[in-house]
């Protein structure tokens, strides 16, 4: 098995070979432009960690799959910026901030098309499940950000919503990561679902530590501008729990400041932030983390893991929880 250091090698390497020089350049430049800023990797990462529990042989018929589930995930992120209106990411501007939203429409388009390109790579036994997953996934994803702009105009959501709507954004995603590797290594049905499962799990836990990094992370670490979920009244899991702990004038005090737009931003965002103090939500974020993490690793038992691949698995599960950005 390689270090999780050296697949972080590996796939860096494939994303600097990442290079489409084809005209016109407004399409193409912001692919390059996003894989060079930055970025977690964990989509692929995970994907070739998956795979690697069963095969050495990181060849292209798995390279090209990994790297079409992080083009994928780029391209979600160029239309999900857009969507929030958010103007940083990775420390940097967003594609239509630097561009326009035109070009962040299409080049997203064109992304999402090379996806499945490199995608048909993965080997023609295993061909007709790769791309049934991946495309169920990808139909998910647009469920989960349908849900997740139409929760941004309600006035509250219950906890399941919240679980329903992350789960489909989000979880599916590295669900689909995780069973993706196995898939591909040919590893037995109750493996790749029991991956699939943790990956879910993983998610979850992901997508709540992104809501929590979006209101108590540091701006130049995370690389996205604190606050922009408070002010898009987004549905995270810090508002969701804060608007069923809250009664009285704490409710009241919450439900005037969701009144403000972007030009109160500067009052909306500590305010908001100092009320899910006071309400204990952010330790009970970090407590909730945790939880998930642990559904996650229980999703492994029983599956005919070797401990030492277990292990493997938490190594990587616990980087993405206890992270900064
Ligand atoms: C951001 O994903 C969107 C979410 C699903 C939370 P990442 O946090 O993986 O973003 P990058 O790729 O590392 O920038
Ligand atoms: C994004 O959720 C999920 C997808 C892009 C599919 P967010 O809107 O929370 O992601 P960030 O915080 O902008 O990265
Ligand atoms: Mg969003
Ligand atoms: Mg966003
Ligand atoms: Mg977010």
């Amino acid at each position: 098995m390689y270090t999780l250091e050296e697949i972080d090698r590996i796939l860096e390497n494939c994303v600097k070979l990442q290079h489409i020089s084809r005209e016109p350049a407004n399409l193409y430049e912001p692919l390059d432009y996003m894989m060079s800023i930055g970025g977690k990797r964990i989509r692929p990462k995970l994907c070739l960690l998956t795979y690697n529990l069963l095969s050495d042989d990181l060849n292209n018929a798995i390279l090209f799959p990994a790297m079409a589930l992080e083009i994928f995930h780029e391209f979600t992120l160029i239309h999900d910026d857009i969507m929030d209106r958010s103007d940083t990411r990775r420390g940097c501007p967003t594609v239509y901030r630097k561009w326009n939203e035109n070009v962040a429409i299409l080049s997203g388009d064109a992304m999402s098309i090379l996806a499945y390109r490199y995608l048909s790579y993965a080997p023609e036994k295993v061909l007709p499940q790769a791309l049934d997953l991946f495309s169920e996934t990808a139909m998910q994803v647009c469920e989960g950000q349908q849900y997740d702009m139409d929760f941004e105009d309600l006035p509250f959501i219950t906890r399941e919503d919240y679980l329903e709507m992350i789960g489909l954004k989000t979880a599916v995603l590295v669900a689909c990561s995780a069973k993706m590797g196995a898939l591909i290594a040919g590893a037995p049905a109750e493996a790749c679902e029991a991956l699939y499962r943790f990956g879910y799990q993983l998610g979850i836990a992901f997508q709540i530590t992104d809501d929590y990094l979006d209101t108590f992370g540091n701006e130049k670490v995370f690389g996205k501008k604190i606050g922009g979920d408070i002010v898009n009244n987004k549905k995270t899991w810090l508002l969701v729990e804060s608007l069923r702990r809250a009664d009285g004038d704490r409710k009241q005090q919450l439900e005037n400041l969701m009144l403000l737009g972007e030009e109160a931003r500067s009052e909306k965002v500590p305010a908001v932030r100092s009320l899910y103090i006071d309400l204990g939500v952010k330790e009970a974020a970090e407590a909730e983390i945790l939880v998930y993490h642990r559904k996650a690793m229980e999703a492994l038992s029983g599956a005919g893991f070797a401990p030492e691949q277990t292990r493997y698995l938490e190594q990587f599960a616990e980087a993405l929880i206890h992270r900064e950005k």
